[in-house]
């Protein structure tokens, strides 16, 4: 099979589960409403995406794609896309090349941006000024972008409006929880091909992303431990039945430890001095900063590749550590990712924001937006209706209750 053929059959699988994307795309090939202008996209290049770009396109968009992760493009959905649109990228390209890719695909002049990680608005702001202008607004897909668009909001201001799609809670209750729960499943099991059940497991982070690893490590079996800084969340774990310490008691205690706060350094110089023997370190959060990767290689004697993805750090006293995919989203770059269906709704989201931002472009000031409620509740409905489900709707009655003062 050619890489084309491959890409083709994965695209074509995962839109058979996305049914909420599939009556998008049917509306805006009637509609047409990006007709003549240029949306770039900057995510991780594998079949879903691949879909929302189909998608834009679609709607009459020149659509330019680049990857928001050099190690999670698949080579496959590239050579299929690139025979539909511009698509730049391939799977563990240098650094240079990956970074190339956001000036290629910004030298297309778009009128709107997909973006993820706000990779292509830092981009815009540090090193392509001249463009700035030309934006009609941007849609971030995760929480590490929003928390660069709200920097780069505070220190010199915005300059068109940005809106995060993670804000919906059509995506953080699901694409966060649900999603990155079971797909970091898959990207250390493909890994390590080791048990979880029987394992200590410590989750680092218990936002969104961190809940449902937690659930679903320990739904494998797992004894859980979460840490947090935010007393509120670290209360919360408790309360759900995790045990809640700090860094340094659950690295002596752990088999596993996953990192998922979009932070810095969160296991670090000191936590490789008492980490228990053969822990695997991995990482689920936007970049791979959350572990301390130059420490570690100053804390071990050797490393050597032990597995692909799997490097192994041998410290002085004989302690062995395993690090997965360089510290890069285990399930992305070993894993495929979410789940189809999970994508559904945040891709919903991702194509019905653009189009958002065009409409409303007269109104919308160059700052962060949320999502809009009816947004939010448009694709909630969708996707119950494409799964069969009806709900109750309050009667006047209950209404006239409810409003009562
Ligand atoms: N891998 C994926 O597919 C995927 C999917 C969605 C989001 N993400 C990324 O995952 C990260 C987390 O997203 P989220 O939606 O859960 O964010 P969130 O803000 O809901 O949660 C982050 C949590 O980490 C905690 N935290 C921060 N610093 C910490 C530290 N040093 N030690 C322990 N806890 C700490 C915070 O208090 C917070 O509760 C982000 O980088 C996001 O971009 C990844």
């Amino acid at each position: 099979m050619t890489p084309y053929e491959l890409g083709e059959k994965r695209v074509d699988w995962v839109f058979s589960h996305m049914p909420v994307l599939q009556r998008i795309r049917a509306d805006y090939a009637r509609e047409q409403p990006f007709k003549g202008l240029t949306v770039a996209i900057c995510l991780h290049l594998e079949p879903k995406t691949a879909n929302l770009g189909l998608t834009i396109r679609a709607g009459g968009a020149t659509v330019v794609m680049c990857p928001s992760n050099p190690l999670s493009t698949q080579d496959s959905t590239v050579a299929y896309l690139q025979r539909h649109l511009t698509c730049f990228g391939a799977r563990g390209e240098d650094p240079e090349s990956y970074h190339r890719h956001f000036h290629e695909t910004l030298d297309f002049k778009p009128d709107l941006i997909i973006d993820d990680g706000a990779q292509l608005l830092s981009t815009l702001h540090k090193e392509r000024r001249e463009l700035l202008g030309g934006v009609i607004g941007l849609s971030e897909e995760t929480t590490g972008g929003v928390n660069i668009i709200k920097a780069i909001e505070r220190k010199e201001g915005l300059r068109f409006p940005c809106m995060g799609v993670n804000t919906a809670l059509m995506k953080h209750l699901f694409d966060n929880r649900y999603g990155t729960g079971q797909s970091t499943i898959e990207g250390l099991l493909v890994a390590t091909n080791l048990t979880v059940c029987g394992k200590v497991v410590t989750v680092a982070g218990y936002g969104w992303v961190g809940k449902g690893v937690a659930l679903r490590m320990r739904g494998l079996g797992a004894e859980v431990i979460v840490t947090e800084v935010d007393a509120t969340k670290a209360l919360d774990a408790r309360m759900e039945g995790f045990r809640v310490m700090r860094m340094i008691e659950a690295a002596a205690l752990s088999d596993v430890i996953i990192t998922t706060t979009g932070g810095l350094n969160v296991i670090d110089e000191p936590h490789f001095a008492v980490i228990k023997d053969q822990c695997i370190l991995t990482n689920v959060g936007h970049f791979n900063r959350e572990i301390n990767i130059p420490a570690l290689r100053a804390s071990a004697k050797t490393e050597r590749e032990v597995r692909p993805d799997v490097e192994e750090f041998a410290m002085v006293d004989g302690r062995r550590v395993y690090l997965l995919a360089n510290g890069e989203l285990v399930n992305i770059a070993v894993g495929q990712g979410h789940p189809a269906e999970i994508m559904d709704m945040t891709f919903a989201l991702q194509s019905l924001a653009p189009k958002y931002l065009l409409e409303n472009r007269a109104s919308l000031e160059a700052r962060f937006h949320t999502v809009p409620e009816a947004m939010d509740e448009q694709v909630a409905r969708m996707k119950l209706d494409t799964m069969g489900i009806e709900i109750d709707a309050r009667s006047d009655e209950q209404r006239q209750y409810d409003d009562y003062y």
